[in-house]
């Protein structure tokens, strides 16, 4: 009945919890788009045809670095790119102008991100790429990584970490990758990425010692491996890892050739990244994915996902969140785009603030007729704008 006082009450305590943001398992999640604005249009404008692959990152100092494939000549995969960057200071309020912070010059076959890493100890922000990744007219394929000391200013010259891993064609991410902060292997960095179409696969490389060496650890592959595949076979590609508050690791990844469903395929790393055991594998009839790279966070103890949530289009991108690491979404999902959207990332702030609690930010492929034509940046209020 409205206004009796067990009402009241219920709803008084329905406040109190929403205004006590971050507060693990709490009911009051409203995510509300808050601002948004373009930060990489393409069409021909000056040296780029396409921006493709958006990343976005925390770092340290509480800035956020936004970061793209700059493609020169045309929308292709392959071909010759920058890797663009702007950076915001003032919690996305305003953006840098872009810098291009690497240039691969005019390879046929050039560069593709990405992960973007965070060592919350030392401060230090790693980029790692691949370079020649799908082996037109070129051979080896390498990894990459550039590094930054100084809050994402400046950049290091590449370095090339195949002459560690080898030169197996790994293609990082897209979106981040994590710094254990739970045991087991707290301070390790996991960056989880894929291989080439017949060598597919979600694979992972870890360092131990802050980015200066770097190991192949789990890897979880396809089938039939290094074989030529087809339609409906077990092919696990583009990949998101997610640390949980219980220190296991959970990878939501493209299910490439919609093996089993036409979702995501999510599995989990109980021993910090080094093995993804089929035990722990499971299809989210929940998620219905298009086959695309889609972005995960975990947030005081909240998992988000975002996808653009059609088993057919890249359209309709969807921000859901689920109060028990993932065993199940919630069921009112917030619409970002209606219309044509493709890969996503997200970040949040870590600092202890209140201010910084309430918020998460979304990068997204976004257009009116292709999902390409420019790349987009939303700050989202979990709590409703209170
Ligand atoms: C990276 O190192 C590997 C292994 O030594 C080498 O084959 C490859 O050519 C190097 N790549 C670049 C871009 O220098
Ligand atoms: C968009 O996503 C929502 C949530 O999954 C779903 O209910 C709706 O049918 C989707 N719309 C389209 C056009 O795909």
């Amino acid at each position: 009945m409205p206004g009796s006082p067990s009402t009241v009450c219920a709803a008084a305590l329905f406040l109190a919890a929403a205004l006590l943001p971050g507060v693990p398992g709490n009911f009051g999640i409203k995510p509300l788009v808050f601002e948004e604005q373009l930060l990489w249009v393409g069409g021909g404008a000056g040296q780029v045809n396409t921006y493709r692959i958006p990343l976005v990152t925390f770092t340290k100092k509480g800035s956020l670095l936004a970061f793209s494939e700059a493609r020169k000549q045309s929308s292709s995969d392959t071909g010759a790119k920058f890797i663009a960057m702007r950076r915001s200071t003032d919690k996305g309020a305003t953006w840098s102008p872009t810098s291009f912070i690497v240039d691969d010059g005019s390879l046929a076959d050039g560069l593709n991100l990405g992960s973007v890493v965070v060592d919350e100890e030392t401060g230090s922000l790693f980029l790692i790429y691949s370079l020649c990744f799908h082996g037109f007219q070129c051979s080896p394929s390498s990894t990459l990584l550039v590094e930054s000391r100084d809050d994402g200013l400046s950049w290091s010259a590449p370095r090339n970490l195949s002459v560690q891993l080898g030169v197996k064609s790994f293609a990082p991410g897209p979106g981040f990758g994590i710094q254990k902060r739970y045991p087991p292997s707290v301070g390790r960095l996991v960056v989880c990425g894929h291989g080439s179409i017949a060598g597919d696969g979600v694979f992972c490389i870890l360092s131990d010692d802050h980015g200066g060496s770097w190991r192949y650890g789990a890897a979880l592959k396809s089938i039939p491996y290094n074989q030529k595949k087809q339609a409906l076979d077990f092919n696990p590609d583009e990949c998101q890892p997610v640390e949980m508050v219980d220190g296991s690791i959970v990878v939501n990844v493209r299910n490439n050739y919609n093996y089993h469903c036409r979702c995501r395929i999510v599995v989990r790393s109980l021993d910090g990244g080094e093995s993804l055991p089929v035990e722990e594998l499971v299809f989210d009839h929940d998620l219905v994915d298009p086959a695309v790279a889609a972005g995960a966070l975990q947030k005081e103890g909240i998992l988000y996902f975002t996808n653009p949530s059609n088993a057919q289009h890249r359209i309709n991108l969807t921000l859901r969140w689920s109060l028990n690491d993932g065993q199940s979404w919630e069921k009112e999902p917030v619409q970002i785009w209606a219309g044509p959207s493709g890969y996503s990332s997200m970040t949040s702030l870590r600092s202890d603030s209140t201010e910084d609690k309430k918020f998460i930010y979304i990068i997204y492929e976004k257009g009116h007729i292709d999902y390409a034509e420019s790349i987009s940046f939303v700050k989202v209020h979990l709590y409703g704008g209170r």
